[in-house]
Parts: structure tokens; C-alpha cells; sequence
């Protein structure tokens, strides 16, 4: 079954009729609680811009973080409502709560072109709940705000790979479509899984093998070359027998990656220097040291020059390019050579005709801290774990859901 996306709902028209759009809205926070990077919220405006004026009532819903005692104002949406709104005009306003009392007589009041954006959908525990009557009733009461004759717009791609309430049980309730985010992020993703051309070049960092281990096992086989930076490079370079000093080490997982070099040695590169200093902090006193002779009492916290320049040869011939991770704690304007470096070279790459995607998450983060060009890359994603798990293979809920027939998601409301 072909996915259906927003452009057939507006076909069949929205003007004055309740839609339910699921946006991932998750953006990162500074310590005044200030949005410090609007990348998501950007992307989701081109869907809630296009139902607001078809004449839609639109309401939104999101989650930010993980909070876990219902309501906290640490969690609250208010910022992103507020950005929202400066990007969509005066339509947009946030509810005080999720599906109570607030929620309700405001989606009332909805006139076509409003924008109601619900309180954080976390704040409500039936929405991660592991018991699917739960999380039903969560998405009977969301689809109630939408009142009949409603539909519901996937367009979270970053959280398509969770099973939650208010992304695939919502689904199983209303008349369902793809919005323009997520249609554009599959059409990515699955280019890059299909109709790879060769040589394919993967750059991994981060700083857990234990979360990449699938994508590592399955992209291995996949790529021509598998570029490891981070910090998770220095539990392979522990397996390898090297000392990493007090770099950060996954102990129970040097066996682990003992093996995949063992297995993908010819595919897998690592970096040949280290940047490290003394402790963690922007203004600890830096040296590069090749990879293995890390001293004892420093910790790794980029890749070296000398590495940028080996993973920018591989980069350069390549014509397919998947990237996610930072090679190094780029927050730390000392220690972002590294990630700089490779993500000029994919820039590079990209300008000579390469297919070049920016796994979501860090890596987005960094292209935009770091004053990259966004349109650099071929497409930068939105989703750090969705897209990891889109290359895993795995099945996303969110995504499979909206393939299901509409007669099969009858569920009684
Ligand atoms: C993300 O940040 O990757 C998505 O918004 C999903 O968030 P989660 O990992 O908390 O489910």
C-alpha cells in the first residue's frame, strides 16, 4: 500500500475540519531554557503553515525531553509554541495542559487557520506506556480534540521509530497521512538503502559503541569504508590493546569490537591521532598524540589533524555519504577541529556530485553551531535514532502504521 502524504489530504480538503499533526518539536535547551538549536521546529513548519492556510484547525502535539513525573515547567512547550508562532504569525497558541479541561475549550474555539499546540504530550504517562489499553485511551482523547470528520498528520520523523500514543495509536483511530517532513526523510533514507552508488563512505561518532552496535554490524556490510571517530572510538583502539588513558571506555564492549575488526578490518578506519587533554573542559591544556600513545593521565576529547586528513582522502572519492555523530566534544570550540574538518570534507564531497545525508541529532546540532552551510549536504535529518534505526532495518511504528489500510486501523473510539 502506498503511504498517503498531506498533499492528497488537501486534496480532499481541510478547510474548517480538525487535523491532528504529530511534530517532533524535541530541540535542545540552554540552561535559561532558551531554544539553542530550532532546526526541528524549522522543519516543521512547511506542514502546519500548509494546514493552517488550507483553512485546517491544527493541533499539535510534541513531545520535549523525557520528563518523568508528569507536568514540570522545565519540560513545557512554551518556547517552541512561542517560535512556532514568530514563524507562523498569530495563529499558534499552546494549551495549559494536554488533553484536559484547557485542551479541550480551546480546540473548541478553533476556527480554520489556528494552530493549537498541546502542552508536552510526555506529560501524560499513558503516552510511553508499555500497556496498549493505555496508551489507547491517551489516543482516543487526542483524536476527541479533533473532533469528527478528523485526520491525523504524521509528520514527527524523529520519533517514528516510537511505538507511543500519540504516534501510532493516534494512527490506528483516524484517517492517517505522511507530512511533508516525513515523506522527504523517507524518500532520503530509502535512496540511500536502494540505490546506493558506490564507493559508499560512513563516518560514525558519538559516544557509545553499545548505541551504534546494530548500525555498525549492518552498515559494515553495506559500506566501503566505516569512518569511527568520537568517543567511541577509543573502546576499538582498547581493543586494538592501546592505552586511551581517561578517555571514556565501554569496558564490556571491547570484545565486542575486538570482533568487528576482526570481521570488518578492511572496512573499518580509526583515527591515527587524538587530540587530549587533561580534564574535561573547554580550557583543559590540549596535545595531539597519535592514537596509541594516549598518556595515562589524559583523556581523548577530538580526533587529530592527522586523521581528519585520512578520513577526508576516503571522503573525497565518495559518492554516497551517511554521517551521524561528532568526532569530538565540538561544543568545546578547542576540540572541534575534528568534526569541522569531516564535515568540510563532506561539503567538499558533496560539491564534487556526492549523495551526502546528516544523520540527525549531534551531527545536526554541529552543523548548524558550527556555522556550516545546512545546504552544504544533500539533506540533513531530522531524526538521530529514527534514521539509525531506518538503516538497522528495523521496522518504525510510526511509519508502518501509516501503510496499514485505513479499514484495518477501525479501532471502536
Ligand atoms: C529524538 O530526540 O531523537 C526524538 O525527538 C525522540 O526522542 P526520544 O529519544 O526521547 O524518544
Amino acid at each position: 500500500m502506498v503511504i498517503k502524504t498531506l498533499h492528497d489530504l488537501l486534496q480532499e480538503g481541510v478547510s474548517g475540519r480538525g487535523v491532528l499533526v504529530r511534530s517532533d518539536l524535541n530541540v535542545p535547551l540552554g540552561d535559561d531554557l532558551a531554544i539553542t538549536d530550532p532546526g526541528r521546529i524549522n522543519a516543521s513548519v512547511p506542514t502546519l503553515k500548509a494546514l493552517s492556510d488550507a483553512g485546517a484547525k491544527v493541533v499539535v502535539t510534541a513531545h520535549l525531553g523525557r520528563p518523568k513525573d508528569g507536568p514540570d515547567p522545565n519540560f513545557s512547550l512554551a518556547a517552541v509554541a512561542k517560535a512556532l508562532a514568530e514563524r507562523l504569525g498569530g495563529h499558534v497558541q499552546l494549551a495549559g495542559d494536554v488533553v484536559g479541561p484547557d485542551a479541550l475549550a480551546r480546540a473548541e474555539g478553533l476556527t480554520g487557520g489556528d494552530i493549537l499546540v498541546l502542552e508536552n504530550i510526555r506529560f501524560d504517562q499513558r503516552e510511553t506506556s508499555k500497556d496498549d489499553a493505555e496508551r489507547l485511551a491517551l489516543a482516543k482523547q487526542l483524536v476527541e480534540l479533533v473532533g469528527d470528520g478528523g485526520a491525523f498528520v504524521c509528520d514527527g520523523f524523529g520519533v517514528v521509530h516510537r511505538k507511543q500514543a500519540s504516534v501510532y495509536d493516534v494512527a490506528t483511530l483516524l484517517p492517517h497521512y505522511a507530512g511533508t517532513l516525513v515523506a522527504a526523510e523517507v524518500k532520503v533514507l530509502e535512496q540511500l538503502t536502494c540505490t546506493t552508488e558506490r564507493p559508499f563512505t560512513v563516518v560514525l561518532g558519538g559516544s557509545k559503541v553499545s548505541d551504534k552496535l546494530a548500525v555498525i554490524e549492518n552498515l559494515a556490510t553495506k559500506a566501503d569504508s566505516l569512518v569511527i571517530g568520537g568517543g567511541m572510538c577509543f573502546t576499538f583502539l582498547a581493543s586494538q590493546g592501546f592505552s586511551v588513558g581517561k578517555s571514556l571506555l565501554e569496558e564490556g564492549m571491547i570484545d565486542t569490537c575486538r570482533k568487528l575488526l576482526d570481521t570488518y578490518g578492511d572496512v573499518i578506519h580509526l583515527p591515527v591521532d587524538i587530540v587530549v587533554a587533561d580534564a574535561f573542559a573547554a580550557d583543559s591544556p590540549s596535545q595531539i598524540v597519535p592514537s596509541h600513545r594516549i598518556p595515562d593521565d589524559k583523556m581523548g576529547l577530538d580526533i587529530g589533524p592527522g586523521s581528519v586528513e585520512r578520513f577526508t582522502a576516503l571522503l573525497s572519492n565518495a559518492k554516497t555519504i551517511f554521517w551521524n555523530g561528532p568526532m569530538g566534544v565540538f561544543e568545546f570550540p578547542a576540540f572541534a577541529a575534528g568534526t569541522k574538518g569531516v564535515a568540510e570534507a563532506i561539503i567538499a564531497a558533496t560539491a564534487k556530485g556526492a549523495f551526502s545525508v546528516v544523520g540527525g541529532g549531534d551531527s545536526a546540532a554541529a552543523v548548524r553551531q558550527l556555522g556550516l552551510p545546512e545546504d552544504g549536504f544533500s539533506h540533513i535529518s531530522t531524526g538521530g535514532g529514527a534514521s539509525l534505526e531506518f538503516l538497522e532495518g528495523k521496522t518504525l511504528p510510526g511509519i508502518d502504521v501509516l501503510n496499514s489500510p485505513p479499514e484495518a486501523n477501525t479501532r471502536t473510539r
